[in-house]
């Protein structure tokens, strides 16, 4: 039955889910330098903005929080990534972003405020599941022409390094940016609109 197929995608979400912020447990642990992203855990269900500190992210790296229950990723793109992007446009189905899936300030190339830093709901269009994030080249299971981006393990979804969704895809629309802007030159505040920096 249809509503089955639904409870059943709804409970892969939050296995999902689950797991990404298992994925964040782990991470504070790890990289002290996301102790700033969570205000305190009744904000966060409230739904506060996050503070996240990006000074230590390294090129290709990718930190995740949690913002009103859902993933966020931060990305930090290499020059080669972002010059990568500009040859995708044919093989995707939005690919200037005229959907309404970002803030005006990110509906750009980059989709982005800062060229290098990209920030995202990991939260696939298609049925919401996580993707998960693939950035090698000519990755074996994606292709030759893999550029890099993120990959929907529950229908099959491919996403550029910018959230920009593939043509003939499930997913119907490019991965969500969120409101946020830059505090200063090495915080972000996620969850907010304040101009870019
Ligand atoms: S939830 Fe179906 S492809 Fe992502």
């Amino acid at each position: 039955m249809a509503t089955e197929g639904v409870d059943k995608d709804k409970r892969r979400f939050l296995t999902a889910s689950t797991a990404v912020v298992g994925a964040v447990g782990a991470g504070f642990v790890a990289v002290p330098f996301v102790a700033s992203w969570s205000p305190s855990e009744r904000a966060k269900t409230a739904g506060a903005p996050v503070e996240v500190d990006i000074s230590k992210l390294q090129d290709g790296q990718k930190v995740t929080v949690e913002w009103r229950g859902k993933p966020v990723w931060i990305v930090k793109r290499t020059p080669k990534a972002l010059e990568d992007l500009k040859a995708l446009d044919d093989s995707l189905r939005d690919p200037a972003s005229e959907n309404v899936q970002q803030p005006e300030y990110a509906q750009n190339s980059s989709r982005s405020i800062k060229p290098e830093i990209l920030v995202l709901v990991g939260i696939c269009t298609h049925l919401g599941c996580s993707p998960t994030y693939r950035p090698e080249l000519a990755a074996a299971d994606l292709g030759a022409d893999w550029k890099g981006g993120f990959f929907c393990p529950c229908h099959g979804s491919k996403f550029d390094l910018a959230g920009r969704v593939y043509s003939g895809v499930p997913a119907p629309l490019n991965l969500e940016v969120p409101p946020h802007f830059y505090k200063s030159d090495r915080v972000i505040l996620i969850g907010k609109d304040g101009g870019a920096a």
